[in-house]
């Protein structure tokens, strides 16, 4: 089902295109059918990445594609939306190794095109400035894939994050720590503090936004995001402004928007 979503809230006419799926799977696969479609429409694609468990298996069908030959990576170049400060590349919890497991090295993107903040840099705001450069020098962002955290953050834009904000080191918020502890032995003390992370700025600036959202615990973070006034508090409900952001969620992370009445047929 697709509706188009206009909300009253938003300071400027902004469609957003909400797309919700029966189940996890279908929204999931939408998703990628949309990766796969914006990497097969430019030359030389720019993609803006996120980590997260709901994009692991976004990552496991886009190399499906492309091991049955659909889907060519050898000119894409790509953009994490975020790393943690103080855990090393090779880590098993950083997120270098994550996009390398799940992506870099299951496709054929050329090395040293997957790009990942640094967080062992030791000028951190050298680091971020650097990056933000490199986005620039690439072209900009084509098509930027985000999750949503419930703290309501994209990237680790944690509240409040202002929605000028460009790449920063970030201070994390504990339910942030919580909600990842899975990763380190589920000690939420154990969760780096810090992270670097893209701006909301940086984010707002890519071509073409899409926002995956699935399960129950998304639903109430989602419906403050896309239906309260939007705030710095919930960095995500900045998407509303963006003029290209198309938002899929399967029927549990859509249940509390009411859309019933907004629905197309
Ligand atoms: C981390 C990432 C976010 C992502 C979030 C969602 O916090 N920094 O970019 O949106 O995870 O995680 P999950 O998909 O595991 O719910």
């Amino acid at each position: 089902m697709t509706a188009r979503f206009r909300s009253t809230l938003q300071p400027r006419e902004t469609d957003m295109n909400i797309i919700i799926a029966p189940d996890p799977a279908h929204a999931v696969e939408k998703a990628a059918a949309i990766v796969a479609d914006e990497i097969r429409s430019h030359a030389r694609p720019v993609l803006g990445l996120a980590t997260g468990r709901t994009m692991e298996s976004l990552y496991a069908r886009l190399v499906t594609r492309y091991r049955d030959g659909t889907l060519d990576f050898s000119s894409t170049t790509s953009f994490n939306l975020d790393e943690y400060v103080g855990i090393p590349a090779a880590a098993p919890q950083s997120y270098h190794t994550y996009m390398h497991r799940h992506l870099f090295d299951q496709v054929n993107m050329r090395p040293g095109h997957g790009h990942v903040p640094n967080g062992m840099a030791p000028d951190l705001n050298a680091e971020c400035a650097a990056y933000e450069d490199l986005i620039r020098a690439s072209g900009g962002i084509d098509l930027q894939l985000l999750g949503i955290g419930e703290t309501g953050h994209i990237g680790f834009n944690e509240p409040p994050s202002a929605f000028d904000t460009r790449t920063r080191p970030v201070i994390l918020d504990p339910v942030t720590r919580q909600q990842n502890a899975e990763m380190f032995g589920n000690d939420a003390d154990a969760v780096p503090e810090r992270a670097l992370t893209m701006g909301v700025g940086t984010i707002l600036d890519a071509r073409r936004l899409l926002l995956l959202a699935v399960g129950s615990s998304k639903a109430a973070i989602i419906r403050k995001a896309l239906l309260d006034p939007m705030t710095p508090d919930i960095s995500a409900s900045a998407i509303r402004l963006h003029r290209d952001c198309t938002i899929i969620m399967d029927e549990a992370a859509a249940a509390e928007l009411g859309l019933e009445g907004s629905r197309l047929p």
